[in-house]
C-alpha cells in the first residue's frame, strides 16, 4: 500500500511538477508542502490558518476520540482560492475536502460532522468489509474481488450497499440511515 502510493507520488511529481504539488485532490497523496514528516497511524484534519485558534483547540480535543489529529496549515496558495478543510488518512491520502468561507473564524459544523462521519464510516468499513476488501478497500486477493479505489465514480450508493449484501453477506439494510450514510461517506473517499 505505502509502496504503491510512494511510486505514484514520484511518477506524478515527475509528470507535472510544481503544478501538481500545489493541487489538493481527492484520493491523491497530500501535496508535499502540506505533509507531515512525523510518521503517524492516525488520520488528520488540516484546517486553514484562517480559522479561530480557540475553535481549533476545541475541535482538536473533540476529534481525539475519533483518532483524528487536527492541525493548521495554509490550504490555499492565493487569496482567490477558497481555504479548504482537508482530511487525510494515516497514509496521507486525501479523503475529504470541505471548502470554507474565506473570512475564516469559527469552524463550520459541516466540517466537524464530516470528520466524525468519516471516522464512524472508517470504523464500520474496517469491522464489516475490511477482512475481505482490506481496511483501505484495495485488497484484490479474494476471488473475483476488485479494488474499491474510486468505486463511487462507477457505482451508485445503492449499488455499493447492494454489493455488501450480495457478496459480503453484510445486511446493511438493517443499519440505521446514519450508519449507512457514514459508511458511504468513507467509501466515497476510497
Ligand atoms: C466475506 C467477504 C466480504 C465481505 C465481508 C464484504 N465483501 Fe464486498 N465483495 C466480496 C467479494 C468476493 C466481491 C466480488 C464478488 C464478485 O464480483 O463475484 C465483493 C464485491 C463487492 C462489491 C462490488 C464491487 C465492484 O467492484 O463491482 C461491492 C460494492 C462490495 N463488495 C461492497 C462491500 C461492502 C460495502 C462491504 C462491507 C459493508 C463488503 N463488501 C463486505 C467479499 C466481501
Amino acid at each position: 500500500m505505502r509502496k504503491v502510493n510512494g511510486s505514484f507520488l514520484i511518477a506524478a511529481t515527475v509528470a507535472s511538477g510544481v503544478l501538481w504539488a500545489a493541487t489538493i485532490e481527492l484520493r491523491r497523496p497530500l501535496p508535499k508542502h502540506l505533509a507531515t514528516t512525523e510518521p503517524s497511524d492516525r488520520a488528520a484534519l488540516i484546517l486553514p490558518l484562517q480559522v479561530d485558534a480557540a475553535a481549533f483547540r476545541q475541535l482538536q480535543q473533540e476529534l481525539t476520540a475519533d483518532r483524528i489529529d487536527v492541525r493548521m496549515q495554509p490550504t490555499n496558495t492565493n487569496e482567490a482560492e477558497k481555504p479548504l478543510a482537508v482530511l487525510v488518512d494515516a497514509s496521507q491520502i486525501v479523503r475529504l475536502i470541505v471548502p470554507l468561507d474565506p473570512a475564516g473564524g469559527t469552524i463550520p459544523a459541516a466540517v466537524t460532522n464530516a470528520a466524525r462521519q468519516w471516522a464512524a464510516g472508517r470504523d464500520a468499513f474496517v469491522t464489516h468489509c475490511g477482512h475481505c476488501h482490506g481496511d483501505d478497500g484495495l485488497e484484490t486477493t479474494y476471488a473475483n474481488i476488485k479494488t474499491m479505489k474510486a468505486i463511487s465514480t462507477r457505482l451508485t450508493d445503492q449499488k455499493i450497499l447492494d454489493g455488501a449484501a450480495e457478496f459480503g453477506a453484510v445486511e446493511v439494510s438493517s443499519w440505521s440511515p446514519q450508519q449507512r450514510a457514514d459508511l458511504l461517506l468513507f467509501i466515497r473517499g476510497l
